[in-house]
């Protein structure tokens, strides 16, 4: 599987910010071998999209997503919407929300469900509050949460496309990461759960790594087996500092 680095703004810049990063990310010097993505706010999807041009490299996701098609949900964004964007993947679930906007497992899963309904990848945040030294219970807490977002999945001749991200609350934005090694412990039993889930082989769901991911410990995570790829945010707000970022991946 070709290894993955979504860049995370959260809430970073407008369409007029958004659309200089993207033109100025366009100049940057990239891996061939690493998929590159950027999630960017509802507001600057258009902008970012536009500054992209005929550009393959980011591709372009979302942060969030309601789960009806329509309707009375002021303020709220569809799948469809975001469609229009062309816009291959979103983050659901990330522990931002769930923390500040109350979001639970089974809003998750709806989103979830609705995502994969319109074709476009969710990339599903997990991850424990606190730091737990026995990396057992930690996840026992960060696969029960994975199962619950994935209730309203089907069994089907497919695995359905989707993304992990196992994002331990306390290493996001802290300058302290969970090391590769604890990392890749969550990471294989999150594989096994999948496997136990889906009743087949699962290694086409890409299973990142973020919390305090920079251009220094990248190369670590990604030439660790079982994990996928990254999901920085910080490090992903300078284009510059994300284009090194993405070159320090891969040169180990
Ligand atoms: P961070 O954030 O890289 O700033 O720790 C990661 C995330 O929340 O996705």
């Amino acid at each position: 599987m070709q290894k993955l680095i979504i860049a995370n703004w959260k809430m970073h810049y407008g369409p007029i910010k958004a659309g200089a990063w993207v033109r100025a990310f366009r100049r940057e010097r990239l891996p061939k071998d690493i998929e590159i993505g950027v999630a960017v706010p509802h507001v600057s999807l258009a902008a970012s999209r536009a500054s992209l041009g005929r550009a393959s490299v980011p591709f372009l996701g979302a942060q969030n997503v309601f789960w009806s098609e329509e309707g009375a949900f002021t303020g709220e964004i569809s799948p469809d919407m975001l469609k229009e964007f062309n816009t291959s993947f979103c983050l659901v679930g990330h522990s931002e929300r769930r923390i500040h906007l109350g979001e639970t497992d089974e809003m998750i899963a709806k989103k979830v469900e609705a995502l994969l309904k319109n074709k476009i990848r969710p990339v599903i945040c997990v991850g424990e509050h606190q730091l737990i030294k026995d990396k057992k219970t930690a996840l026992k807490e960060v696969k029960t949460q994975l199962l619950a977002t994935l209730s309203g999945i089907k069994k089907t001749e497919a695995i359905p496309d989707f993304a992990v991200a196992y994002e331990p609350v306390w290493a996001i934005g802290s300058g302290k990461p969970c090391t590769a090694q604890d990392a890749k412990v969550i990471h294989e039993g999150l594989r096994e759960a999948l496997e136990k889930r889906f009743g087949k082989h699962v290694e086409a769901i890409p299973l990142l790594y973020g919390g305090s991911v920079d251009a220094n410990n990248v190369a670590e995570y990604i030439s660790t087996t079982h994990i996928d790829g990254v999901l920085v945010g910080s490090a992903s707000l300078d284009p510059r500092t994300f284009g090194l970022l993405c070159r320090a991946a891969v040169r180990g």
